[in-house]
């Protein structure tokens, strides 16, 4: 996703910080402190803007969700949104963040303060997934969301795509046995090697469709901003969901 360089992007998030979770590896141990209850984790990875994971915390709100972005100015915008979502404020006029009481907390002060409750299901991590998740207990996550990942198209830059069999074997390790996988692409290269990927891995691909907006599976969509954007110009979306068989 390319983005300008958001004005004070790390002051705003931090101004948010308490939807953030720091290191996700300790999370599957802590999920009643960052949750107020134990629901089962799924994590989205490479989040955007948080379409995708404000809608499904709603639709399937019976689990936590840990969407994961490394692009700090992208997730600044999934956080905000998300944080307004939940009624906790909007950016204010001048810079920093003013609550639904009208107080403004000013870039550089202290974190919003904010109840497990007003918080929600979801939270927020910055960086490469591949880092993030390397250190997640076994069996400790209940499902995992790709969405209309960067291709990697480039000869040589297969491992960098996040349906690469490495990828797939690190989220059979850290997902439970029966979790699933979900992926959606406009890109059908991308999807076919997907799917090859799918094959050689613990994965058992249980569902797939070349156009997802025809199928059977478009009344519970939750559409992404990619998704949205694709579609406009024509592009059918393709999706998978495998599950994991190890
Ligand atoms: C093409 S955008 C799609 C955004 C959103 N999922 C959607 O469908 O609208 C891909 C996003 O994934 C993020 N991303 C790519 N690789 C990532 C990785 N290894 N870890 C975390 N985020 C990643 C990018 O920064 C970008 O925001």
């Amino acid at each position: 996703m390319r983005m300008k360089k958001k004005r004070h992007g790390s002051e705003r998030l931090s101004l948010l910080s308490s939807l953030i979770v720091e290191n996700p590896a300790t999370l599957v141990e802590n999920l009643e402190s960052v949750y107020g209850n134990n629901k089962p984790l799924r994590i989205e990875i490479g989040c955007g803007k948080g379409d995708f994971v404000r809608g499904k915390s709603v639709q399937e709100s019976d689990y936590n969700y840990l969407a994961i972005e490394k692009i700090a100015d992208v997730c600044v915008l999934a956080t905000e949104k998300y944080a307004t979502s939940r009624s906790l404020g909007n950016l204010a006029p001048n810079g920093g963040w003013q609550t639904p009481d009208g107080t403004i907390y000013p870039l550089g002060a202290d974190s919003v303060p904010m109840t497990l409750e007003e918080m929600g299901n979801v939270r927020f991590a910055v960086g490469d997934a591949s880092e993030l998740l390397k250190d997640l207990p076994d069996n400790s996550v209940d499902a995992i969301y790709v969405n209309f990942c960067d291709p990697w198209g480039k000869k040589g830059h297969a491992k960098r795509r996040l349906t690469h069999i490495n990828f797939l074997n690190m989220y059979s390790r850290i997902l439970v046995k029966g979790g699933k996988f979900h992926f959606k692409t406009d890109n059908r290269d991308l999807f076919d090697f997907s799917l090859e990927e799918v094959e050689k891995s613990p994965f058992l691909l249980e569902y797939k469709t070349y156009d997802l907006h025809a199928s059977d599976m478009n009344d519970v969509n939750i559409q992404t901003e990619y998704e949205r954007n694709f579609t406009e110009k024509g592009f059918k979306i393709n999706m998978l969901i495998a599950k994991n068989e190890k």
